[in-house]
């Protein structure tokens, strides 16, 4: 089976296996576990931020950033289509009483226009914002990539508002490959972000939230609150630890991968695909020129060995580690068998 569902389907590599074999652990509750310290500290210095909290998702970790930033009755403007948004919004609700002020972006990417716009405080006083929250990059919106400069503009906006900026990069690891921007150099401009191990970087489980020391132990505090304090955690650490070393340099071939992998479809059914908008690792196909839908094209890739998901009603499939080159072709003559 070629896997194209998402880029967290990767199997450990051997390195992340002997790491975790020979894991040193302790009891992360108490602070005391050497593997999840290296990795929270080592993190820290990656992006430039304070301190690190270690979490079993990704979903965790913005759950978590979410908690400790906007209070309960409070909002938060994200893009309408983030995951903070589509996926996650009912976690935010029944766990922390956080809802949403959603801003239509173009591909994912909210203007600074646009948050001025939603930052305007509400005459009757009703409304709250406590957070902006960006996605970076933007998964729905198709591996899009948040440009710095954007990026800089915004924090200038939320500065002015004095509303703090989050940024959920699960994988800012794809936006700093593609953009050449250095992963500090977009945490700088965020008060707290979290990143994904566990997707590009292909380790098997983790995300990691990161920002200033008072606000990693208040969040410390709320994951436990959210049932996602944990014990010897080095076990998995371990593995995140080789992601970071593994994981950065190979996914500039994912993106080749992913273009590849668009221009072949568009080839095939021109108006389906949009090689040009591939700036990535996530590739989305409209399912209305081949006069079908997602679900059903799906069924008919799974047949021939290539696995896919539907996502706002769009065939979506993301390159990782574990798909080559020759499984990109693989794919492209499934998706040519379609069309006979
Ligand atoms: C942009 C984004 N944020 C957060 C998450 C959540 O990560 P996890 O699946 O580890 O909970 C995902 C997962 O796909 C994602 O795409």
């Amino acid at each position: 089976m070629i896997d194209l569902r998402s880029d967290t389907v990767t199997r450990p590599s051997p390195a992340m296996r002997r790491a975790m074999a020979e894991a040193e652990v302790g009891d992360d509750v108490f602070g005391d576990d050497p593997t999840v310290n290296r990795l929270q500290e080592r993190v820290a210095e990656l992006t430039g931020k304070e301190a690190a909290l270690y979490t079993v998702t990704g979903t965790m970790a913005n759950q978590t950033a979410l908690r400790t930033f906007v209070h309960s009755g409070h909002e938060v403007i994200a893009e309408a289509t983030a995951h903070v948004i589509t996926v996650e919004k009912n976690s935010a609700a029944t766990l922390s009483g956080v809802t949403y002020r959603p801003v239509a972006g173009e591909r994912g990417l909210m203007t600074p226009e646009q948050i001025v716009e939603a930052l305007k405080p509400d005459p009757l006083d009703v409304r709250v914002v406590d957070l902006v929250a960006v996605e970076n990059t933007h998964q729905v919106g198709g591996g899009t990539v948040l440009p710095i400069e954007t990026l800089r503009a915004i924090r200038k906006v939320t500065q002015e508002a004095g509303v703090p900026l989050y940024m959920d990069g699960a994988r800012i690891w794809n936006a700093s490959a593609a953009s050449g921007v250095d992963v500090a150099e977009y945490a700088a401009e965020v008060d707290a972000l979290m990143f994904c191990f566990s997707k590009g970087l292909g380790a098997p489980i983790g995300s990691i939230l990161c920002g200033p020391r008072d606000f990693i132990r208040e969040a410390r505090r709320n994951r436990l609150q959210l049932t996602g304090a944990w014990r010897q955690a080095g076990v998995i650490a371990a593995a995140a630890l080789v992601a970071l070393e593994e994981g950065p340099g190979h996914l500039q071939e994912d993106h080749a991968n992913a273009r590849r992998l668009a221009e072949g479809i568009a080839e095939i059914f021109p108006d389906a695909a949009e090689p040009e908008h591939v700036e990535t690792n996530i590739v989305f196909v409209d399912p209305a020129p081949l006069g079908s839908t997602a679900g059903d094209i799906a069924q008919r890739l799974k047949v021939q060995g290539v696995l896919v998901t539907q996502v706002a009603g769009k065939v979506r499939m993301l390159t990782h580690l574990d798909v080559s080159p020759q499984d990109i072709e693989e794919a492209i003559a499934a998706w040519r068998r379609l069309a006979a």
